[in-house]
C-alpha cells in the first residue's frame, strides 16, 4: 500500500494462528442456553451472530444546516443479540450517523441523561474550538443540555469523522459504555462531477468493543486495564458481534470504517477481497492505495473501496503488539500483567455470491492533495510522552506534567505554520491526537514521507518519534492528547492556544 506504507510505521502484526479454536460455530456451541458470554482471550460472541448488518440510522443536512438532539443515556438496549445496559445516544449504539457537507451548519442539541458530567466533540471537524463550538472545557451536568454549533468551512475536508464526549476524567468510561456516533462529511464532487467512484452501496462501519458482566451490565475496568489502555471482551461493528453482509461478485462498495474503540488497535484484514484505500482521516488521498492490511489505531478511519471477489471473507483484525505498560516490577500487585496487544478478532463476514456484477468505474484518477512541505515555518516544538511510577500508581503525561484546564501548554501564533515533533519515551505505543488542526505527518520515524499524508490521529510506536506539520489557520483554544482514552482521563493531555 503505497501512500499509506509511506506515513504508517510497519504495524507489528502476526498472522493469526491457526489455533484459534473458536470460530463462530465453536463458541456458540458452547454458548447455550446458559449464557452467550465466553470470557477469555478471544472476543465473545453470540450465538446468534452472522445477523445481517445494521446501519445506525442516518440524519443528513438540508439547505445547509443539520439540527440533531442527542440525548445521551444509560438504558436497556439490543447489544449483540441481547438485551444489556449500556450507554447510548438516543437509545442506539452507535448514535445516528450524521451527513453533512462543506459548508453546511451542524446543531446539535445535547441532552444528558446520565448520572454523570458529559459533553461532546466532533473529532476530526475542523471548525471552532470557542464558545458553542468544538469545546471540550464545556461540562454538561446531569439533566442539563447544552447546544452546539459548528460551522464547517467551505473548503473543508470530506471524509469519515466522528462524535463522542470529552469531560476530562470520564472519557474512556462513556466511550466504552457505548457513546460514540460517526460524521460523514460528504465530498461535494461525488455528487456532481462523479470525480470518485460509482460504487454499488456505501456502508458505514463504527467498531467498538465493550465488557458486559453475566448480567449484562457494563464491567468495571481493572488496574492493569485503566494502564495499558482497556479492551473490551466484545468487539462490536455497529453494536452487533460478527454481521453477515452479501454482495454479488464484482461490486463495488464503499467502506467507512471508524475505529471508536477506546485503546484497541485494529490491523483490518480483508482477506482476498480486493482493497484501495481511498482516503485516511481526513480528505482524499493523491493516489487510491491498494493494500489489505491497514492499521487503526483508536480513533482512525478508514475510507476503503472494496471490489468484491466470490466466497465467504471474515473480515478481521490481526493481533497489534502495542508495547507494555511498564509498571516498575509492580505488575503482580496491580493483579496482573496488563494487555500488551490488541487480540486477533473477527469483525464481519461477507458472502459474495450469485451473478457477476457489470464492472465498475474505474477508480478515481490522481487528485492534488493540499501540501505543507513547501510552507515557512515559524517554530519547532517537541512534546514527549512520558510515563512513569509515583506515589498514586503510574503516570501518564506530556513531558511530565498532567492535563491542567488552566495551564496552558503550547502558545502558537495564529497564521503560523510548525513543525511538531512528538516523542514517545515509554516503552508502549501512544496516538497522539490534535484536535481542529489536520496534522500533515513528515516524518513517520522511517525518514521523510513521500505523498502528503494527513491525519488527525498517528501512532507514536514505543520509544519512537514522529514529526508533523500543522498550519494553525484559525484561532482557539483546545487540547492535544493520547487517544487511548484511559490515558487521556489519567492526564496525557495538553492545551493549545492559538491567537
Ligand atoms: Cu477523539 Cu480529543 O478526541
Ligand atoms: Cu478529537
Ligand atoms: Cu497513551
Amino acid at each position: 500500500m503505497s501512500a499509506g506504507g509511506s506515513g504508517e510505521r510497519q504495524p507489528r502484526v502476526t498472522r493469526r494462528t491457526a489455533l484459534r479454536i473458536g470460530g463462530v460455530g465453536l463458541l456458540a456451541a458452547g454458548a447455550g442456553a446458559a449464557g452467550w458470554w465466553r470470557f477469555g482471550p478471544e472476543s465473545v460472541l453470540d450465538a446468534r451472530s452472522g445477523a445481517a448488518l445494521v446501519e445506525p440510522s442516518v440524519l443528513r443536512s438540508e439547505s445547509g444546516v443539520l439540527a440533531v438532539r442527542l440525548e445521551a443515556t444509560r438504558g436497556e438496549r439490543q447489544v449483540a443479540g441481547r438485551q444489556v445496559t449500556t450507554l447510548g445516544y438516543n437509545g442506539g449504539l452507535p448514535g445516528p450517523t450524521l451527513r453533512v457537507r462543506p459548508g453546511d451548519t451542524l446543531r446539535i442539541e445535547l441532552v444528558n441523561g446520565l448520572d454523570e458530567p458529559t459533553n461532546l466533540h466532533v473529532h476530526g471537524l475542523h471548525v471552532s474550538p470557542e464558545g458553542n463550538g468544538d469545546n471540550v472545557f464545556v461540562a454538561v451536568q446531569p439533566g442539563e443540555s447544552f447546544d452546539y454549533e459548528h460551522r464547517l468551512p467551505d473548503d473543508h475536508p470530506p471524509g469519515v469523522f466522528w462524535y463522542h464526549p470529552h469531560h476530562h476524567g470520564n472519557v474512556a468510561d462513556q466511550v466504552f459504555g457505548g457513546l460514540y456516533g460517526a460524521i460523514v462529511v460528504e465530498d461535494p464532487d461525488d455528487a456532481s462531477a462523479r470525480a470518485t467512484v460509482e460504487v454499488a452501496r456505501e456502508r458505514v462501519l463504527v467498531v467498538s468493543d465493550i465488557s458486559l458482566d453475566e448480567s449484562g451490565a457494563l464491567k468495571e475496568p481493572s488496574m492493569p486495564d485503566r494502564m495499558m489502555g482497556r479492551e473490551g471482551d466484545l468487539v462490536l461493528v455497529n453494536g452487533q458481534a460478527t454481521p453477515a453482509l452479501e454482495a454479488r461478485p464484482g461490486e463495488r462498495e464503499r467502506w467507512r470504517v471508524v475505529n471508536a474503540c477506546a485503546s484497541r488497535y485494529l490491523a483490518l484484514d480483508l482477506g482476498d477481497q480486493q482493497v484501495d484505500l481511498v482516503a485516511r482521516d481526513l480528505g482524499p488521498l493523491e493516489v487510491p492505495a491498494a493494500g489489505d492490511e491497514l492499521v487503526l489505531a483508536p480513533g482512525n478511519r478508514a475510507d476503503i473501496v472494496l471490489t468484491t471477489v466470490s466466497g465467504t471473507t471474515t473480515v478481521r483484525a490481526d493481533p497489534v503488539d502495542r508495547g507494555e505498560a511498564d509498571m516498575g516490577g509492580m505488575s503482580g500487585m496491580m493483579g496482573g500483567d496488563a494487555p500488551s496487544s490488541s487480540g486477533a478478532v473477527d469483525l464481519l463476514t461477507l458472502e459474495v455470491a450469485g451473478a457477476d456484477a457489470a464492472e465498475g468505474a474505474p477508480l478515481p484518477a490522481p487528485r492534488a492533495v493540499r501540501d505543507l512541505r513547501d510552507r515557512e515555518t515559524t517554530r519547532r516544538r517537541e512534546l514527549v510522552f512520558q510515563t512513569g511510577m509515583g506515589m498514586g500508581g503510574m503516570s501518564f503525561t506530556f513531558g511530565g506534567l498532567e492535563f491542567d484546564p488552566d495551564r496552558t501548554d503550547q502558545e502558537v501564533e495564529v497564521g503560523s505554520v510548525e513543525d511538531w515533533t512528538i516523542r514517545n519515551d515509554s516503552s508502549m505505543d501512544h496516538p497522539f491526537h490534535l484536535h481542529v488542526w489536520p496534522m500533515q505527518v513528515l516524518d513517520a520515524g522511517k525518514g521523510p514521507v513521500d505523498d502528503p499524508v494527513w491525519r488527525d490521529v498517528v501512532n507514536v510506536p514505543a520509544r519512537g518519534t514522529v514529526t508533523v506539520r500543522v498550519a494553525f489557520d484559525r484561532p482557539g483554544r483546545t487540547v492535544y492528547h493520547c487517544h487511548i482514552l484511559d490515558h487521556e482521563d489519567d492526564g496525557m493531555m495538553g492545551v493549545v492556544q492559538v491567537a
